[in-house]
């Protein structure tokens, strides 16, 4: 086990920039959340039916500032009292990317504070250790969101051993494609969960896709076609579309094969402990089918509330506190690296 003591607390001020959310967070000792700032970019993007990462950088560049400074506002406090600044590097939008590190460069720099480069993966599995003090490495992690789809041994604070991966689309996006080939409009996850409460997920029955020989792998491109290939012929046909049941029916079928592969990681590789992070970890059925098995399985199951699951600081600020007290530090060189791997500094 790594060192995760240290005598003085650590108030970490983090910044998060990846996509769609400006955020920014105070963190102390790495699991007490001071404030927690997002300004969601969503109204804008609604617009498009999707992100525009062109409008993301510049909607960044506009709100940082102001979200800085409510994150110390809200922590009370102000620069001198903060230990370190993280902020997320990698993976992510560049443009958007880079909004967050020239800021977090620029405060570190000018207040004379350590700079610690997050990876954004990195920081969505930390969420889990905000809300849940008896949670410590190692356990299973499944990361569902709307760019990444992992099933990793999380061995240590900040050290993965990746088990699967998808191989095409992540759960996010299959859920924000199929919302808006049905019309649900952006972002689609959490408007097909809702939908879903009021249909049949046995109505329509969609694939779920084996990787062959790679047992913990995903693939949701072939749900994904289907659920459009049912839609088509449809309105081929002139049939109404029960927005409900196909909702339910692709829900349970992405959920299905999360719940499947990360249960089965658990009990093959014997952990005991199981947590699921990203935008898709808030999705109602998954947490519900989750739990289920991991109630008949034997499994303690973790999950961070929903305003953690998705993209936030506080997230950022955690992992960037295990980061900093494992000495992990940035030069000013630092820069955005938008295929980030997870695993590589
Ligand atoms: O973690 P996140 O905020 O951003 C990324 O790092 O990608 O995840 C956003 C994704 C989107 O695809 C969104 O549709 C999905 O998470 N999402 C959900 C739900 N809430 C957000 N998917 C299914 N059910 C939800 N309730
Ligand atoms: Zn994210």
């Amino acid at each position: 086990m790594k060192k995760n003591r240290v005598e003085e607390d650590v108030c970490i001020l983090a910044i998060e920039s990846s996509c769609d959310e400006t955020a920014a967070a105070v963190v102390k000792n790495g699991r007490e959340v001071l404030s927690n700032v997002i300004s969601s970019q969503i109204a804008l993007h609604t617009l498009y039916g999707g992100v525009v990462p062109e409008l993301a950088s510049r909607k960044h560049m506009e709100k940082i500032n102001q979200v800085v400074e409510a994150a110390l506002d809200e922590a009370h406090m102000a620069l001198e009292d903060i230990t370190a600044v993280a902020v997320t590097y990698g993976p992510g939008l560049v443009g958007a990317l880079l909004v967050g590190v020239a800021e977090a460069k620029a405060i570190a720099y000018g207040a004379k504070k350590p700079l610690v480069g997050v990876h954004h993966i990195e920081g969505h599995v930390s969420a889990n250790f905000i809300e849940h003090e008896d949670l410590e490495p190692p356990f299973i992690c499944l990361i569902v969101s709307g760019g990444h789809t992992h099933l990793v041994v999380v061995k240590d604070y900040g050290e993965f051993e990746i088990l699967g991966r998808t191989r095409d689309d992540a759960a996010g996006e299959a859920f924000d494609k199929v919302a808006r080939a049905v019309g649900l409009g952006y972002p689609g996850g959490p408007k097909v969960d809702r939908a879903a409460k009021k249909g049949n997920p046995q109505a329509i029955h969609f694939p779920r896709a084996k990787v062959e020989g790679a047992p913990y792998d995903f693939s949701f491109s072939g749900l994904k076609s289907a659920v459009l290939n049912y839609i088509n012929h449809a309105k081929m046909m002139g049939e109404e579309i029960q927005v409900a049941d196909l909702a339910a029916s692709f829900q349970h079928a992405v959920v299905e094969v999360l719940v499947s592969h990360t249960v089965e990681a658990a009990v093959e590789l014997g952990y005991g402990k199981v947590a699921i992070a990203g935008g898709v970890a808030s999705n109602s059925a998954l947490r519900d089918e989750m739990r289920k098995a991991c109630k008949r399985r034997g499994l303690k199951l973790y999950y961070p509330s929903p305003v953690f699951c998705t993209d936030n600081a506080a997230m950022i600020g955690t992992a960037g506190y295990y980061e900093y007290i494992n000495g992990a530090r940035s030069g000013w060189d630092l820069n955005a690296v938008p295929n980030l791997k997870l695993g590589e500094r």
